[in-house]
């Protein structure tokens, strides 16, 4: 088989169905990527997928190559892994994959297969048949759901695969490829309806972000404490916990592009978005929110203040900064005078404007604040005391959530998180309970953080 495109999807695409047993040709127009990925350097992090690329090579089942029609001209099933960046009015561009079904078309095997797995406009397995203008050749619908970070575990066990087509014996020979992974619940449907369960289930899990970054804010105001609320929420089974930490706002590839392609496609056929509509509306909000907090917490002079930001990837476990909240943040305070010393564990790229460290030490020299914006778990365990000993002040606003107040209460620190209020006397307890930590670890694993519990204690 061929998976057409190497980005993250298509080689998470390719080493998982080359794990399955398949034998597999991956292709990339760019030929410097296809070297450097020949050489076994992947250029992009992404949690397990060198070794497994290493052992699928390594049986003889992975080739990567630069020719879509080598590739395509013998395989069985041809698997579209191509970009589909969004335009300014939240439309997708599909030019890639059309192009490359033009290219190859005329050069398929009978019978042959065409699957698509980039997030595609709702119709664009129809309109593919449409140009292709082959009828021996099916198209199927076949969307992805990797996440970044975890996208080989995502591939290799998803939740469930779900598989559109107008063919349902095309359908159903590429819901077999996938028969030796454990796979979960497997959805047989029409093309359209295959296509739009990516975007309403990427804009439903943005709308669910947005929702607790709603609610955190309603706790700062009430002095309720967003993370018992979440998990007061998320303990319904109706509801569930997962997608319920807030944070500055969602970002990377997906959700903002999906969601917009979604209000896009409402707008298209004439029905009402209002709320993915707000959703993206509300996020924005969220970062302005972050920027606030540390203008706040540094007496509202951001003139010449230099910030340590604690993380620039969308999220932990990836190097990817595409419109990473971050970077959004960055810029609303760059506006306002602020300085910038940047430390990400899985960030090495240079990004104009930042001036990047190689370790929070540096970031603290001489800074006025920590800003945290991704949850890297190394910033967590970061000696907090000594990092303050560097900095001209002991100032943090931490985002995400990732460091324990406690901690930072203890550090010295003048601490603002997100979704507590800023109780004082909270936080002085918390850091109560850290020093009884340390003296008796029993009362504190029982009984975390909560004064009416602490009042049981023995
Ligand atoms: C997302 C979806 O989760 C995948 O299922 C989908 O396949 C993928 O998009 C895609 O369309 O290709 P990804 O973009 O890798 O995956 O990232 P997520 O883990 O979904 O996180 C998205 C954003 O939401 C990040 O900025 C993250 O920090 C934020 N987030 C997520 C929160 O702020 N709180 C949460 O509880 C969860």
């Amino acid at each position: 088989m061929a998976v057409l495109g190497s980005g993250y999807v298509g080689l998470t695409v390719a080493a998982g169905l080359a794990s399955f047993g398949h034998r597999v040709t991956c292709t990339d127009v760019d030929v410097d990527r296809v070297d450097h990925l020949v050489a076994g350097d992947l250029r992009i992090v992404e949690a397990g997928l060198t070794e497994l690329i290493e052992d699928v090579r390594s049986l003889g089942r992975l080739q990567f190559l630069t020719d879509n029609i080598e590739a395509a001209r013998s395989a069985e099933f041809v698997f579209l892994c191509l970009p589909t960046p969004g335009r300014s009015d939240g439309t997708l561009d599909t030019s890639s994959t059309e192009a490359v079904v033009t290219q190859i078309g005329r050069h398929l095997a009978p019978g042959a297969r065409i699957v698509i797995k980039s997030t595609v406009p709702v119709g664009t397995a129809r309109r593919v048949a449409e140009l292709l203008q082959r009828r021996d050749v099916a198209i199927v619908s076949n969307p992805e759901f990797l996440s970044e970070g975890t996208a080989v575990d995502n591939f290799l066990h998803p939740d469930r695969v779900v598989i559109g087509s107008d063919s349902v014996r095309a359908a159903m020979d590429v819901a077999t490829l996938y028969g030796v992974g454990g796979v979960g619940e497997c959805i047989v449907t029409d093309s359209q309806s295959a296509e739009l369960i990516k975007f309403a289930s990427n804009a439903y899990l943005a709308t669910r972000v947005t929702f607790i970054n709603s609610v955190a804010e309603l706790c700062e105001a009430t002095g309720a404490n967003v993370r018992d609320v979440a998990r007061g929420i998320g303990s319904d089974h109706r509801i569930g916990t997962a997608f319920l930490s807030p944070g500055p706002g969602w970002g990377g590839s997906c959700f903002p592009k999906d969601s917009a392609a979604l209000v896009a496609l409402a707008d298209d056929v004439g029905v009402d978005a209002t709320v993915v509509r707000s959703v993206i509306a509300a996020n924005e909000w969220h970062s302005v929110r972050v920027a606030d907090k540390i203008a706040d917490a540094l007496d509202g002079d951001l003139s010449g203040k230099t910030i340590a930001i604690w993380g620039l990837a969308f999220k932990a476990g990836t190097d990817d900064v595409r419109h990473s909240p971050a970077l959004k943040i960055v810029e609303r305070l760059r506006e306002r005078g602020a300085l910038f010393r940047a430390f990400d564990p899985g960030v090495s790229r240079p990004i104009t404007g930042i001036t990047q460290c190689t370790t929070l030490e540096e970031t603290c020299r001489g800074a006025d604040a920590i800003l945290v914006t991704t949850e890297w778990e190394v910033f967590a365990r970061s000696d907090l005391d000594a990092l303050g000993s560097l900095m001209t002040r002991r100032i943090m606003v931490d985002a995400r959530g990732a460091i324990d107040p406690g901690v930072a209460l203890l550090a010295g620190f003048d601490y603002t998180g997100i979704g507590v209020g800023r109780d004082a006397s909270d936080l002085e307890f918390t850091a109560m309970c850290l020093e009884q930590e340390t003296r008796d670890p029993v009362v504190h694993a029982t009984y975390p953080r909560h004064r009416d519990a602490a009042d049981q204690s023995p």
